[in-house]
């Protein structure tokens, strides 16, 4: 099966959601959660399916398996990015 592994940037409002939302589906996982507020990433991680990296700085880069968009939540917009978190 296809899994669609996203990694989330900004885990407010929207991105806690978004968490939510990614662990109903079975082909999709959420690798990476990254917010510069620790409380905001505490609030998530109960959300989180499997493993994933928690991180305050987007910066730390992801983990070695592949992964697909960057979904940013963090006030600059809401959008999927390709890029590597870095
Ligand atoms: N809440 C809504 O109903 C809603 C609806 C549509 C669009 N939006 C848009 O979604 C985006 C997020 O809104 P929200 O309500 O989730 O806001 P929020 O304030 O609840 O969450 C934003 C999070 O981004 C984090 N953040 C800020 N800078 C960061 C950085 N450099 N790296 C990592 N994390 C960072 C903050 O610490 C915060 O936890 C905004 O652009 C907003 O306009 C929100």
């Amino acid at each position: 099966m296809l899994v669609i592994r996203v990694a989330v940037v900004g885990t407010g409002a929207m991105g806690k959601g978004i968490v939510e939302v990614i662990r109903k589906f079975d082909d999709m996982e959420v690798v990476a959660i990254a917010d510069i507020n620790q409380n905001a990433l505490d609030q998530t991680v109960p959300y989180l399916k499997g493993e994933a990296l928690v991180t305050k700085s987007a910066r730390a880069g992801l983990p070695d398996k592949p992964w697909n968009p960057v979904l940013l939540s963090d006030h600059t917009e809401i959008s999927t990015d390709n890029r590597k978190m870095n």
